[in-house]
């Protein structure tokens, strides 16, 4: 048993920002992780850049781009705390307290584009951006006094008052939540770890589909945890996928992703034929917003009868394409495509969670004493289709005023009532029925829930998906905890909520576009 002022469940930007901004307050923090390093997480991937100003920019144009590119679906007060603490927070943390390197040009920041954005305004780390940022953070949580991180930590549950308490009234009280449930990957203990405040910020769902630009871990655990224990979450159909992640036959999962920032620089899709299409489709073409390029690039390969379409850069500067792309160089040139010379295979994938745990401009959910920051978390700023580098900053953002609020806030943060002892079963998983079951929720959700979704599909996907958890949870209950049976459990749950949400989502807007 352990206990904590703060409990934190993810490692990436948002978790660690909320993480150090209580500590820095004097909180005490237990931050965990189930992977078994602290660089996890989509942080590291995001190669764009993050929103800072650009030359001319005013809060109310950035507010206009999120809101045009949200369908109109976006949460004002959300978008409007975004765009005015989002530069400040920029400044003061990430430029002069995590002294982060971005790229400049003449003592100015070298200003890059992305989709539907009207203006240059993202600053950025060649195309490394959210790995600089990561490891600049990283310093700051692992040296910090009142921080203990337990990587190989797996939240199994969320201990609330309706579900774990022995005193059977406090049914009564206001849903809330003391901490978590956590299994010790490593030494294969199940423990409480009790906590004043739960700050819940483990990432995005992509691996629920079969093709995605997002690590491992984002296996939709934090939507599970809440789900399961009924705290309000919603925006679930809204799935953004990146149009552009490298395409290879030989390869499924994770996809590289080939940044937005590219066609910002220039880039330019063609089908192929050699043939420009995206003029066809928008009148911002090349850089109008994600859904409409992914669903744009999907009716190509329709047409075409292609597997992939390309992205052409090869008209810039060798010397300069090198030096401002040079991850995006370098993966592609080890798999045979000098992007000097030759456009880069592309396709859509899985990319970001545009809906999640409700939370306010706090991020406090509908639970007591229980927060959620990034992607989990669903803070209104995207509404159905989120505009390009705005993640990092929200992560930022929604990270330092949670913490801040963790810090401060009451809510009978002292209450731990007794609870049930948790009994290990022995069951051992078998491990083909796990890899086939993943299968099918990928292949479900990429064709059903995927770019292009139909009534029939979405209630196909909704059936295949219950016959697989009632399956998955018997073997659960008699089953050895693993972090396999655990993703799993996760992986299905999440996706039903998707479905579902789905189905009953009848505005064909943003990332939802449903056909009939
Ligand atoms: C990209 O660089 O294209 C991804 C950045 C983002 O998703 O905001």
């Amino acid at each position: 048993m352990l206990k904590t002022d703060i409990l934190v469940i993810g490692t990436g930007l948002a978790g660690c920002i909320a993480a150090i901004t209580s500590a820095d307050a004097g909180k005490k923090i237990t931050i965990i992780t189930k992977t078994n390093t602290i660089l996890s997480g989509s942080t590291a991937a995001a190669q764009g850049g993050i929103i800072y100003k650009g030359i001319s920019d005013t809060p109310e144009k950035l507010i206009e781009d999120i809101t045009i590119a949200g369908a109109g679906h976006c949460w004002n007060p959300a978008v409007e705390q975004l765009a005015t603490l989002g530069p400040k927070l920029v400044k003061d943390l990430l430029i002069d307290r995590f002294k982060i390197d971005f790229d400049k040009n003449y003592n100015e920041f070298d200003l890059t584009a992305e989709g539907a954005h009207s203006l240059r305004r993202i600053i950025h780390c060649k195309d490394l951006t959210g790995k600089y940022i990561q490891e600049a953070v990283l310093k700051t949580l692992t040296t910090h006094p009142n921080i203990t991180i337990l990587t190989n930590h797996f939240a199994v549950d969320l201990l609330t008052l309706s579900h774990h308490s022995k005193n059977s009234v406090d049914i009564y009280k206001h849903p809330a939540c003391f901490g978590a449930i956590v299994f010790d990957i490593l030494n294969g203990s199940t423990f409480p770890i009790f906590a004043g405040k739960t700050i819940v910020a483990t990432g995005g769902v992509g691996q629920l589909y079969l093709h995605t630009t997002n690590p491992i871990e984002a296996t939709g655990d934090g939507l599970a945890l809440a789900s399961r224990a009924g705290v309000r979450c919603f925006n679930l159909e809204y799935i953004q996928f990146h149009p552009t992640a490298f395409y290879s036959e030989h390869h499924t999962g994770t996809r590289f992703l080939i940044s937005e920032s590219m066609r910002g620089e220039g880039a330019i899709l063609i089908d192929k034929n050699g043939k420009e299409f995206m003029n066809r489709f928008h009148p911002q073409g090349n850089l109008a917003p994600r859904d409409v390029v992914a669903r744009s690039i999907q009716t190509i390969l329709f047409e075409t009868n292609a597997t992939c379409v390309y992205l052409d850069i090869t008209h810039k500067n060798n010397e300069w394409l090198k030096n401002r792309f040079p991850e995006i160089f370098k993966y592609c040139f080890d798999t045979g495509i000098d992007i000097t010379q030759e456009p880069i295979p592309v396709i859509p994938a899985a990319h970001y969670f545009c809906g999640g745990v409700g939370v306010n401009l706090n991020g406090r959910t509908s639970f007591q004493r229980l927060y959620a920051v990034g992607e989990i978390s669903c803070t209104g700023v995207h509404g159905a289709n989120r505009l390009a580098s705005t993640s990092l900053l929200e992560a930022l953002v929604w990270g330092y005023t949670a913490g801040k609020d963790a810090s401060i806030s009451k809510e009978n943060e002292n209450y731990f009532p007794p609870i049930y002892d948790w009994v290990d079963e022995n069951e051992t998983p078998d491990s083909v029925l796990i890899f086939q079951d993943w299968s099918s929720i990928k292949n479900t959700m990429w064709n059903y829930v995927g770019l292009f979704r139909s009534s029939i599909r979405l209630q196909r996907a909704i059936k295949m998906l219950r016959d697989l958890q009632m399956e998955t949870e018997k073997f659960y209950k008699r089953a050895k905890l693993s972090p396999e049976i655990l993703e799993l459990r996760n992986g299905i749950k999440s996706a039903i909520a998707i479905t579902n949400a789905a189905i009953s989502s009848r505005i064909c807007r943003g990332a939802h576009y449903i056909e009939n």
